[in-house]
């Protein structure tokens, strides 16, 4: 089926892909805060295309409310939608960290997560994300958290990975987004650069890690999900 753009990022994607449509259609629609910030990121951020996509967002709405998560963390924040998508997904007790480098960014995702009364429970941490999880590994806080979100610099997803699965509880899940690298990664004719080598290299290192359960879904651009089996 063909894709009209790209860029895929409105309140609902703009694919020629009817069937695409239908099943965001068919699953829990986005709130009226989250479609502003996607209409908001559209319009004035340039790089828009690094938006969480809207099938996504019901998808992880429904896997951390399945986990009955309490302690998310999201790396790689930008303007905002998927800490907010978590903290919506959340009851009141529920916390996220979000990790970004950028005040650029997510000064425009305080804004948001404020006019949507949620972010009291969302603790941003601006500096690299490497440096938070180690910080809640010190902290204590090995095995606590429900679910994670690695959506950052992909060079740094195998360093946020084995971080992750330190801070993960048995049972939690972490969700890896961009794995597919829009097909490039299983593309023999691909520009062999720096972003692709990483997520090649880590693709291959969890199919063969013994310690997750896991399985890799093509939504949006590709997300694999694993569990920590012990
Ligand atoms: C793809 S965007 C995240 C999109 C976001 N999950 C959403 O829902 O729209 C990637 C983000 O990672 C951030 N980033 C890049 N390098 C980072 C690092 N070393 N540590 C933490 N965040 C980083 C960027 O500033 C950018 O905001």
């Amino acid at each position: 089926m063909e894709k009209t753009t790209p860029t895929q990022y409105d309140v609902k994607v703009q694919y020629n892909n009817s069937i695409l449509n239908y099943a965001i259609d068919h699953s829990d629609q986005l709130t009226d805060i989250q479609k502003e910030l996607i209409q908001f990121t559209k319009e004035n951020i340039e790089r828009h295309i690094m938006l969480t996509q809207a099938e996504q967002c019901s998808f992880f709405k429904l896997l951390i409310q399945v986990l009955n998560a309490k302690k998310t963390i999201d790396i790689g924040v930008f303007t905002g939608l998927s800490s907010l998508t978590a903290a919506l997904a959340m009851g009141d007790e529920g916390r996220v960290v979000a990790c970004d480098v950028s005040t650029d960014y997510t000064q425009h995702a305080l804004k948001f997560w404020a006019k949507a009364g949620v972010d009291h429970k969302i603790n941003l941490k601006i500096q690299p994300a490497s440096k938070t999880l180690q910080e809640l590994i010190d902290q204590g806080e090995e095995n606590t958290y429900d679910f994670v979100f690695i959506d950052a610099d992909k060079t740094g997803y195998d360093t946020y990975y084995e971080l992750s699965l330190k801070l993960i509880r048995k049972g939690g899940i972490i969700a890896i987004d961009n794995v597919l690298q829009h097909g490039r990664v299983a593309d023999p004719n691909a520009n062999v650069e720096p972003n692709l080598v990483a997520i090649r290299a880590l693709n291959d290192k969890i199919l063969a890690d013994k310690r997750v359960t896991k399985t890799m879904l093509p939504i949006a651009d590709g997300i694999t999900l694993v569990t920590k089996i012990n």
